[in-house]
């Protein structure tokens, strides 16, 4: 394998319990004047959110709210969006909350300034290359959930409702100049959500680090992210209120996404066509694929995973790690099956087409085609781990 690759960890995070205390100072800091706050429905009403606003106001920045993002959010949240950003005449967007209001915060700032269609834009070859990028506006993100990694990522993933498709719009500058990491707002999140979103960080870490491209320094940080979920999912998952677990979850979180730069694979191209027609979560949708995944790579990978399984202190093999896997699973309440996620097998087809071509689908260390991505589906859905 050649020894090159494209290398680039640039957002500055305030990483730490209480800094969402410096958001006035960060959006100076970023250059805005007037932020777009774009965040979901359901965060909309919360006091974290109610903080966030008066501080502002308190430190004199001008600031309107648009809280119009669904999870899964789809492209007529991005038009809204747009809409809101003209009207109030800002000049940058702050992105509050779970993966779903960063991604759509990071859009409407990446759409903006652009004359071409939304699709026109999606991770495919060098379509990035299309945008025009001085028309880009700054991001700051404020995550609140401890997963997607959105924070730190040059993407976002948007529901083309059309196509019944995730769609992934890219550009580098589509990265937040600031990210504020406070954990102390992720600790309303219902242990569910702490789960599903927990699984994610882990999915991306674990992706990433399987991937075969040439990046050592994703797999650095890979490793020590597994081993933060390894040491602290479930007891977030048991206290909310455990801010050092949560602390350290916000940590796998940013590093899975800065990971992930190398490769995603499988996991990631299976979730996404069932979270684009069933509307699943996305995090959980990964953890139900993960060991399947595991398994159908197991001859790409089995050296490596072992190398993973000493680091987290289990015994040095492939069966140590997927046996971890699945009492992580089990422990957090994660459905085992497609089917227990109510998931039927009437889409198989239309889903094992999607698959392949997602654009995360490539980073798998072994091809994927719509054959083997059937059974795959096939053997999530019966629970088949041989
Ligand atoms: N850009 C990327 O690189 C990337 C990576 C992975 C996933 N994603 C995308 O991110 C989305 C999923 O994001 P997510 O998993 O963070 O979930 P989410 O943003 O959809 O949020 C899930 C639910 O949790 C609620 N919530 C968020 N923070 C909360 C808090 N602190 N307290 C209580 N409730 C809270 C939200 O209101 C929402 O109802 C999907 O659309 C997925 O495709 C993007
Ligand atoms: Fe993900």
């Amino acid at each position: 394998m050649p020894l090159v690759g494209n290398w680039a960890y640039p957002t500055a995070v305030r990483f730490g319990a209480g800094r969402i205390g410096e958001l006035a100072d960060a959006v100076k800091a970023t250059g805005m004047a007037r932020p777009l706050l774009v965040t979901d429905t359901g965060l909309a009403q919360t006091p974290m959110l109610k903080r966030a606003l008066e501080a502002l106001a308190g430190a004199g920045v001008p600031v309107s709210v648009f809280a119009e993002v669904r999870p899964n959010p789809i492209a007529a949240n991005i038009t809204a969006g747009l809409s809101a950003l003209s009207d109030g005449g800002h000049d940058g967007v702050i992105a509050f909350g779970g993966g779903s209001s960063l991604d759509a915060g990071k859009v409407v700032a990446f759409m903006a300034g652009q004359r071409r269609p939304l699709w026109d834009f999606e991770d495919v070859a060098d379509w990035w290359t299309r945008a025009e990028p001085s028309g880009i506006l700054p991001i700051l993100a404020v995550p609140t959930t401890a997963g997607t990694g959105s924070e730190v990522g040059r993407a976002g993933v948007i529901t083309d409702e059309e196509t019944r498709s995730k769609k992934v719009i890219f550009h580098p500058l589509m990265l937040p100049r600031i990210a504020i990491c406070d954990a102390e707002l992720t600790i309303g999140m219902p242990p569910a959500t702490t789960a599903g979103t927990g699984m994610d960080a882990l999915a991306h870490c674990l992706e990433a680090y399987c991937g075969s491209a040439y990046h050592p320094l994703a797999d650095g940080i890979a490793l020590e992210g597994i081993r933060l979920v390894k040491d602290n999912l479930a007891r977030a998952y048991r206290d909310g209120t455990d801010v050092s677990a949560r602390a350290n979850m916000m940590a796998a979180a940013v590093m899975g996404a800065t990971a992930f730069q190398k490769a995603l694979g499988a996991i990631h191209a299976l979730s996404h066509p069932v979270g684009a027609l069933y509307d699943t979560h996305h995090g959980l949708t990964n953890a139900v694929f993960m060991p399947y995944v595991l398994v159908f790579n197991r001859a790409a990978i089995d050296d490596k995973i072992a190398r993973l399984a000493a680091y987290l202190g289990l015994e040095p093999s492939f069966d140590a790690f997927l046996g971890w896997v699945l009492a992580l699973r089990a422990e957090l309440g994660i459905p085992p099956t497609l089917a227990n996620l109510g998931v039927d097998d009437r889409q198989f087809d239309r889903m094992s087409e999607m698959a392949p071509l997602d654009p995360t689908a490539g980073g798998n260390p072994l091809p994927l085609d719509r054959k083997n991505c059937r059974r795959l589906y096939e053997k999530a859905y019966s629970g088949s781990l041989t």
